[in-house]
């Protein structure tokens, strides 16, 4: 038996709990805790989940409760494979299917009209559930022995940046969860795309690790992005304030000419670095996008550690994961902006 952290009466007897929050490779171990009802956190391509059993309610109220998450914001329900999902969801529609052919497992989620078997705390009341088949080997272990999809938001506490390692996770839920599955770092480093489908259009709902150029591809049109708040469609990427670290963070433009000796700065590639001999973290020495979006949440954590007054960074170029690096930088900043 596991109790969680506070104050239990067994026996009689009154204990205090405290929660180790254990890390480990033993997927036997976070499947024995997820049957229990417990949380875990678990490596995806993208970036550290928080799971719980996606069919037990309890199980889901601990994942909101060890964020801090308002229950009115929805989560993902994660599967071994498209087919896995389908119990799930009353439709897969065709054009949604070939695009899951082609990017899962992968970074990319699929917003669909939900069955009946999906509790209404996973949709936050809405009559759609998001569902994804992450890509790390670890976790599609995991998902192939359970017989329930795991619930996972972002393991990181409501707001803040998103874990892509498990010290990541560590820093953030320590005490308030039991295990911590280390799979290494994240590869994509971004969250999944999220999409769904309106007049048999394809949208976008949230920027993610399959860019949107990789989407119009496969589709032979721009799909369009509406990532902003409307027609009662939530995702948390669209909440104004996100993603952002505990120090000021700017965008380099904005303020790129009043450095002080403790402010730090992360850059794209190399190119800039001799002009400055304040803290500084270079995402890909040879500005190569996909190596800067496997780092870019890694450099704001430990951006955050080094106690700068404030932390600049350069804006990306404006395609493929760029486009995802620059809307999370957008929405990290606005916490800064007066
Ligand atoms: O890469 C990812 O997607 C990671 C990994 C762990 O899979 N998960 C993740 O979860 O980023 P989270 O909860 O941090 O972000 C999921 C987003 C939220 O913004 C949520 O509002 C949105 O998905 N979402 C979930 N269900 C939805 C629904 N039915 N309709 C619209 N948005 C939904
Ligand atoms: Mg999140």
């Amino acid at each position: 038996m596991y109790f969680q952290q506070g104050i239990h009466k067994f026996r009689g007897r009154t204990y205090l709990c405290l929660v180790r929050t254990e890390i480990g490779q033993n997927i036997q171990q976070a499947i024995s805790f997820l049957k229990q009802g417990e949380t875990v956190a678990i490596p995806t391509e993208t970036v550290y989940g928080l799971a719980a059993d996606g069919t037990n309610e309890d199980a889901i109220l601990k994942i909101f409760k060890a964020k801090g998450r308002p229950t009115s914001n929805p989560l993902i329900l994660h599967f071994p494979s498209i087919e896995a999902t389908f119990p799930y969801v009353d439709e897969f529609p065709e054009t949604l299917l070939k695009l899951a052919e082609q990017f899962s497992p992968g970074p990319l989620t699929f917003i669909l009209p939900k069955s009946t078997l999906v509790p209404s705390l996973i949709t936050a009341g809405q009559e759609t559930v998001a569902v994804r088949v992450p890509e790390h080997p670890m976790t599609l272990e995991l998902l192939r022995t359970i017989d329930f999809p795991i619930a996972a938001p972002s393991a990181n506490r409501y707001g803040g940046i998103s874990p892509t390692t498990a010290g990541h996770v560590q820093s953030q839920l320590d005490g308030k969860i039991p295990y911590i599955l280390d799979g290494g770092a994240c590869q994509t480093g971004l969250e999944s795309t999220i999409i769904g489908l309106a007049d048999e259009k394809v949208i976008v709902y949230r920027l993610g690790g399959i860019s949107i150029e990789s989407l119009s591809e496969a589709l032979g049109y721009a799909p369009e992005v509406k990532n902003e708040m409307h027609h009662g469609v939530r995702t948390s990427g669209m909440v104004k304030y996100h993603y952002a670290t505990e120090t000021p963070l700017f965008f380099m433009h904005s303020n790129q000419m009043d450095f002080q000796d403790t402010d730090g700065v992360i850059l794209f590639s190399q190119e800039r670095l001799h002009a400055l001999s304040i803290e500084t973290f270079v995402l890909s020495k040879n500005g190569d996008m996909n190596e800067a979006a496997k780092n870019l949440y890694a450099a704001l954590h430990e951006m955050d550690q080094r106690n700068c007054t404030r932390i600049f960074i350069e804006e990306f170029p404006n395609v493929g994961l760029g486009k995802t690096m620059n809307d999370r930088l957008k929405r990290a900043t606005a916490k800064f902006q007066s």
